[in-house]
């Protein structure tokens, strides 16, 4: 049941705001004043470091917390593809959470990756969709992310969910690691709990995403680009565009931009540039200046302060609202889910199943 919505994935992106107030109120209660975790929840000061694997999406979703054990916990983080990490037989020490992250629970790379780990990790937990699901099973603990079904082979609400959860994680090791500070931790509590509705306001919004669809579905190529929180969200942006509108994306940290891919640049390709005004805008509108310089057709994705600072020679803009730097990957996703998806639309593709793809990939 499309429950009115023209496509699976539309339903699914629009369903965000609830699904992850359920999220929220499932790890931070009705008081929303602190984070419990399931089962015996997970010691974070007996931990030295953090192994996250997963495929696609979930990927993406663990590139992101990378960021955010980091900088919230301060833990050493590595990130793999589960199809690198099975095969590569990495030496996993005994202070490691190894962490797999699945909206199905099925994927064969991530459950194989899971039983590599399983005696060798202090601890193998995993952040799911599907609770019955075997990666659920074999884990020490499973979170569950509680996005509902998700039906539209590409990942929208799983995705902005399984975030929300990896969020939650960081934050909760950094309150027990003592990194993060009272006053800190009360803050970011409260953006979470302002989250779904500045989500709504995000979808609401979409009509600029599907202003641009018929420009961007004539596009050959399209560049995504972002710094540091961003950057993962710009492969993530990339990903949706590939899979269901069929056109060659590819994403960069914009740093990596003069290494090489501003040779791709022309006329010809759109480039999204994701960049909240952060610390790090400053640098990524240097680079969108480059871009422009070689005749790139930038679209910026940022706030209401960020766009008001770079918006000269931009092709066009789209406006987000103002939260919590460290929420920003959660809001930006909506964009990069509305981008794709309006592009597919105006070039008709099969937006709910797209040709190649399966939902659940249980097979290497
Ligand atoms: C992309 C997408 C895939 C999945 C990947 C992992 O939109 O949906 O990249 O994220 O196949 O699937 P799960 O999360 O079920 O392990």
């Amino acid at each position: 049941d499309k429950a009115g919505h023209r496509h699976f994935m539309a339903k699914e992106i629009a369903e965000q705001p609830q699904v992850l107030g359920e999220a929220l109120r499932f790890y931070l209660g009705e008081a929303g004043d602190r984070i419990t975790l399931p089962g015996d929840g997970i010691d974070f000061t007996k931990l030295e470091r953090l192994t996250l694997v997963a495929c696609g999406t979930a990927y993406y979703a663990c590139l992101t917390a990378k960021y955010w054990f980091e900088q919230i916990a301060r833990m050493p983080v590595e990130v793999d593809v589960a199809s690198e990490f099975r095969y590569r037989e990495p030496p996993v020490t005994p202070g490691t959470m190894a962490l797999f992250v699945s909206q199905s629970g099925e994927t064969a790379d991530t459950l194989a990756a899971l039983r590599y780990c399983r005696d060798k990790a202090e601890t193998v937990v995993s952040v799911v969709n599907v609770a019955e699901s075997s990666i659920a099973r074999e884990s020490d603990l499973a979170l569950p992310i509680l996005a509902g079904t998700e039906i539209g082979v590409a990942s929208t609400k799983a995705f902005s969910c399984q975030l929300t959860v990896l969020l939650l994680l960081a934050i909760e090791a950094g309150r027990q690691r003592g990194t993060l500070d009272a006053d800190r931790l009360a803050d970011l509590l409260s953006a979470l709990r302002g989250l779904p509705s500045v989500i709504g306001r995000a979808i609401d919004d979409g009509a600029t995403a599907e202003a641009l669809s018929l420009q961007l579905a004539e596009a050959q190529d399209v560049l995504f680009l972002g710094r540091g929180l961003m950057y993962p969200l710009a492969l993530e942006g990339a990903l949706k565009m590939k899979e269901i509108s069929y056109i060659h994306a590819e994403a960069y940290a914009s740093g990596e931009l003069k290494h090489g891919p501003i040779a791709l640049i022309d006329k010809h390709v759109p480039v999204v540039v994701m960049a909240p005004r952060d610390a790090l805008f400053d640098k990524t509108v240097s680079n969108m200046q480059e871009v422009m310089a070689r005749g790139g057709q930038v679209l910026l994705i940022s706030d209401h302060a960020g766009i008001t600072a770079a918006q000269d020679g931009i092709w066009r803009s789209i406006e987000m609202p103002q939260v919590d730097p460290v929420l920003s990957p959660i809001l930006y996703a909506i964009p990069a889910q509305l981008i794709a998806y309006h592009t597919a639309v105006a070039k008709g593709t099969d937006v709910d199943q797209p040709r190649n793809l399966a939902k659940s990939v249980t097979v290497e």
